[in-house]
């Protein structure tokens, strides 16, 4: 910062310098837009002392918008974490990072066709779960706002498969209707979400019935394509779930005011794309095969009518560029969707209609709207 170095030795100067070069750092740059934020009534939620020159800097609050925000992410958080502990204890590895379970060999081996890194993948996405819900919920905290908690919900079973813990559940992997409209939304060079274009299923038989992701029972460990079947649909659900998280940050991050709650959704949503871009490569391994208990298909997509364009070979794994804000501009590489109006009514929405909730009260659907109403609601504040 050149530009605030001292240049004399006057004293008045050097205090300018020191106010400059305070705003000039992030942390208190929003502590001084805060300030005016406040005193313009601009619903500052719950902040604290706000005095430009006290020191070392304090925590400050931040609005409504952004604690909305922040609240439903931390939900969402809790339950993938939930969901990925389930495929841990089951076809992960459990060690001190991700305790709780003793593995199914059966359903490991079958996980391993599609990568045979898939345990520790599982593991540190269920690790990175944990991680992300539990620093949303601390920085709640440190704002004086209220963290999530979904514990009284904690009722769905368990699979009683070998290796899974007999506890309370938030979500349900043993009926899943997966869409697998990803494969192809990132395929497409011409189509995007946010103009309200639509995509074919990879896997359409996922997305017509409730399938196991995870072996119900030891019943489920056979016969092979059964097993392999509940595999596979695992493999695309991973998918499924990710890329929803992949848009969902950068949809909602265009509403945030605060520019740390700005760099907690830029940090933390390209994670979620990390883990995307791993379970897109690892689906297209899953065997083409069908479900002789209940006809599941998995087309292979590698063959004729699906190899006729670019839109399913299992290769094709990078987003292809394609129509972004404005026809008038040149196809980009994007995430997509990312359009910020009802984006966490939109992912709410779309996790209940894949049956991940099945089971769960009413209450359990009034308090999630909630969260992502009051997200939708959330606008950045200018003041
Ligand atoms: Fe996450
Ligand atoms: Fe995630």
């Amino acid at each position: 910062m050149p530009s605030f170095m001292p240049s004399t030795s006057n004293l008045i100067q050097e205090e300018d310098r020191k106010e400059k070069t305070k705003t000039s750092n992030p942390g208190i740059s929003r502590r001084s837009f805060l300030g005016k934020s406040l005193a313009a009534g601009a619903g500052t939620f719950a902040a604290g002392r706000l005095l430009a020159n006290v020191s070392p800097p304090i925590d400050v609050g931040i609005t409504s918008g952004d604690v909305a925000i922040l609240r439903f992410l931390s939900a969402l958080e809790i339950l993938e974490a939930d969901l990925w502990q389930q495929y841990n204890e089951l076809g992960g590895v459990q060690d001190d990072e991700v305790p709780g379970g003793s593995g199914n060999e059966d359903y490991t081996k079958a996980i391993e066709v599609l990568d045979e890194d898939m345990p520790q993948y599982i593991h540190d996405n269920t690790d990175d779960e944990y991680s992300h819900f539990k620093f949303i919920n601390n920085y709640l905290v440190s704002k004086q706002a209220s963290a999530v908690n979904l514990d009284q919900f904690r009722t769905l079973p368990s699979s009683q498969a070998t290796g899974a813990q007999q506890i309370g559940r938030l979500t349900n992997l043993m009926q899943l209707t997966v869409d697998t409209k990803w494969w192809t939304r990132y395929r497409s060079d011409k189509k995007n979400p946010d103009f309200g274009d639509s995509f074919q299923q990879a896997v359409p038989g996922l997305s017509m019935g409730q399938f196991p992701a995870i072996p119900r029972n030891d019943g489920d460990l056979q016969p092979d394509d059964h097993l392999q079947a509940i595999a596979n649909t695992a493999g695309f659900h991973f998918g499924s779930i990710e890329q929803g998280g992949s848009s969902l940050y950068p949809s909602l991050a265009q509403r945030v005011t605060s520019k740390e709650v700005l760099r907690i959704l830029l940090s933390i949503g390209p994670t979620e794309t990390m883990h995307f871009q791993i379970w897109h490569d690892t689906a297209g391994n899953a065997p083409p095969l069908t479900d002789p208990t209940n006809g599941l298909v998995f087309p292979d997509l590698n063959s004729t009518p699906f190899a006729d364009g670019e839109d399913f070979e299992t290769d094709l794994i990078m987003p292809e560029p394609t129509i972004f804000l404005d026809r008038k501009f040149p196809p980009c590489s994007i995430i997509r969707p990312t359009q910020t109006n009802g984006a966490a009514m939109a992912a709410l929405r779309g996790l209940i209609s894949s049956g991940l909730f099945l089971g769960q009260p009413q209450g359990f659907f009034s308090f999630m709207a909630q969260l992502a109403q009051a997200a939708d609601a959330a606008q950045p504040s200018t003041a």
